[in-house]
């Protein structure tokens, strides 16, 4: 078979996707994550078809002007894709692929463990196991709250909030939702849609963030005051969706009772008051983070590479 080009990636390939990728292309591959002026200079070098990248490397404007002409796609290894100006890629003609879907199920897993990890005060109690049990918890101290049957609001249901929602009704959670778009009956199913934001946030007793960044602050000062006093917040999609400022102030007073956080305005140099703070149970933006999730989704951002290349349109490409 022929090879379909020349791809750079600013990420190792693992063993065992190699082959495969070597198969295809002539491919360019580091062996530690690079940062977007070393992928600009790799590909000024060799002049390749296809870029392969990760979440951790911003492509703007300006990057998309300095990279040669030779670039017809950038696939990244990332449902999201709010570190890429697509606009002005697709305005020099470079389409621009991500992993919808694969990521899915990992994605909502750890959504599930922020709830619950910062419901039952998981970081304090690992810090006592750390520090050899010291901390002898009598029958009514280091307790959490429930999750069973409390009720949910889902802010954006595609994929992974529907995914969240599926696993709620596991917990027994009255789910509520509020989206663009409301959703057609079947994928709605017993979620209830509320068109503004403003009237959902005073009934969630857990308020999780599912949809996409790259939209601005949604969670504000003003907005963490409507929810009830002592409500639990979940993040697993982007730290510029909030307000940390405001969110450790609500935390603080109580008016947050606690907050699961995979994702953070900063990464990996994110606000340590956040961790300071007893009531978080934070994570290192691990969503996707299994072996057959990372597998699956760099398989996809591959193959999107390989369509584009082959002049079919793939069904990963993002569409504005
Ligand atoms: C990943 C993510 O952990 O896909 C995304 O948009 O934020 C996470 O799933 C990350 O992309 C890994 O590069």
């Amino acid at each position: 078979m022929s090879k379909l080009g020349r791809v750079v990636a600013s990420l190792p390939i693992p063993p065992v996707l190699r082959d495969r990728v070597d198969a295809q292309f002539d491919c360019f591959a580091p062996d530690r994550h690079l940062r977007t002026d070393d992928v600009l200079a790799l590909a000024d070098q060799h002049q390749p078809d296809g870029l392969l990248v990760s979440l951790g490397m911003p492509i703007r404007a300006e990057h998309i002007a300095r990279l040669p002409g030779s670039v017809k796609v950038i696939a990244t290894t990332s449902v999201g894709y709010d570190h890429i100006d697509v606009a002005a890629a697709n305005a020099r003609g470079i389409s621009v692929c991500n992993t919808p879907d694969v990521l899915t199920d990992a994605t909502a897993d750890t959504h599930m463990l922020l709830l619950l990890g910062a419901a039952r005060r998981a970081k304090e109690h690992v810090r006592n196991m750390d520090g050899g049990w010291n901390i002898r918890n009598g029958f009514f101290q280091g307790l959490g709250v429930d999750v069973a049957g409390k009720t949910i609001g889902i802010v954006g249901m595609g994929r992974i909030g529907r995914a969240v929602a599926d696993r709620a009704r596991g917990f027994r959670m009255p789910i509520l939702y509020h989206n663009r778009t409301r959703l057609s009956p079947d994928l709605e199913g017993d979620a209830r849609y509320f068109a503004t934001l403003e009237d959902m946030l005073p009934h969630c007793q857990v308020l999780s963030l599912n949809l996409p960044g790259g939209q601005g602050v949604l969670m504000t000062a003003e907005r963490f005051a409507l929810l009830p006093q002592g409500a639990i917040f979940v993040n697993s999609a982007r730290g510029s969706l909030v307000d940390e400022d405001a969110l450790l102030e609500a935390l603080k007073s109580g008016q947050v009772g606690a907050a699961g956080l995979d994702v953070f305005q900063k990464e990996p140099a994110y606000d340590t008051r956040l961790n300071d703070l007893e009531n978080t149970f934070l994570l290192p933006h691990i969503g996707s983070a299994t072996v057959e999730t990372r597998t699956a989704m760099l398989e996809l951002a591959i193959e999107g590479i390989a369509e584009v290349l082959a002049g079919r349109a793939p069904s990963n490409v993002v569409r504005l």
